[in-house]
């Protein structure tokens, strides 16, 4: 039997134990995946007590950085980040670690034949979770990525820092109003039930793709206003939350789950 889990603090309503059972399940490996609770101050010890006999780990809220100073080995994608959120033990006993983030989030969107190549993006927020997906993102050749923040100097320095890997720019949120093709919102907005201050201009009716990365039983705020703009499309994070999950199974197991029916079973349980 191989051992996996996530760590995390909360941990106890995570789907991901759901998820990669279900993973499991399809593919027909015997494995265990468990929710492990890390004490706030005791995140090195419990991952070095798991992994005695664990074989991967997925690494949630609040410690992805930390996962990322002590894996012996990372993915670019996961330096690039500078966070990671899957663990895996290599025959050498040392630890991989990789940031599966934003290839759930590009690869929800291909699922949903979003185009990305050549279009233009407004990526909202600059915190960890746009950081996740950026390099992903930029690997897909858009037009043009802008980091759009209310902090500006955040998206400034995300910007600089993934502008050798495509396109990027800043803004403030009232620095713009021209329409784009993409709006991703990777702000913590919707965990609050509120909006980024958006001109309606930005959403092009019968065009535009709007991505919310949270996502909830109803209709996020953003996706609500997305709507009422009359975007083409909206999206919420779950599919992000599934692929991301299916990538690191990957990651672990070398076999590629099929994401859409482990989607459909967690969106009837929301
Ligand atoms: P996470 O790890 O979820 O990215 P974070 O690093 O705290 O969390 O970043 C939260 C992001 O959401 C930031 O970009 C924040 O903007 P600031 O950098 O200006 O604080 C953004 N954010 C949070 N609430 C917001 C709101 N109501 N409107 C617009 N942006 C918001």
């Amino acid at each position: 039997m191989n051992y996996y889990g996530v760590f995390g603090n909360p941990i106890a309503h995570s789907k991901s134990p759901l998820i990669h059972r279900l993973f499991a399940e399809q593919s027909g490996l015997q494995l265990s995946y468990e929710p492990l609770l890390a004490p706030l101050d005791g995140f090195t010890e419990a991952v070095s007590e798991f992994f005695r006999n664990g074989s991967g780990a997925n690494i949630t809220v609040p410690f992805k950085e930390q996962a990322f100073a002590l894996a012996d080995q990372l993915s670019e994608r996961a330096q690039r980040a500078k966070a990671v959120n899957t663990l895996k033990k290599l025959e050498d006993g040392s630890l991989f670690g990789d940031n599966t983030d934003g290839a759930g989030l590009v690869n929800d969107l291909l699922n949903n034949h979003v185009q990305i190549a050549n279009k233009s993006i407004l990526v909202l927020g600059a915190g960890g979770a746009v950081r996740g997906i950026l390099e992903p993102l930029l690997a897909q050749n858009p037009k043009e990525v802008c980091i759009v923040n209310r902090t500006v100097e955040k998206a400034e320095q995300l910007a600089r820092e993934f502008t050798d890997l495509g396109p990027m720019t800043a803004c403030g949120y009232d620095w713009i109003d021209a329409p784009v093709d993409i709006i991703i919102n990777g702000t913590s907005a919707s965990l609050s039930g509120d909006l980024p201050p958006l001109a309606n201009t930005l959403v092009k009716a019968g065009d535009t793709l709007c991505y919310d990365m949270m996502y909830s039983k109803h209709t996020t705020v953003f996706n609500q206003w997305a709507q009422q703009q009359g975007a083409a499309l909206t999206l919420d994070g779950l599919g992000m939350l599934v692929e991301q999950a299916a990538e690191a199974f990957y990651v672990w197991t070398g076999v590629r789950p099929n994401a859409a029916p482990v989607l459909q079973a967690l969106r009837a349980q929301l």
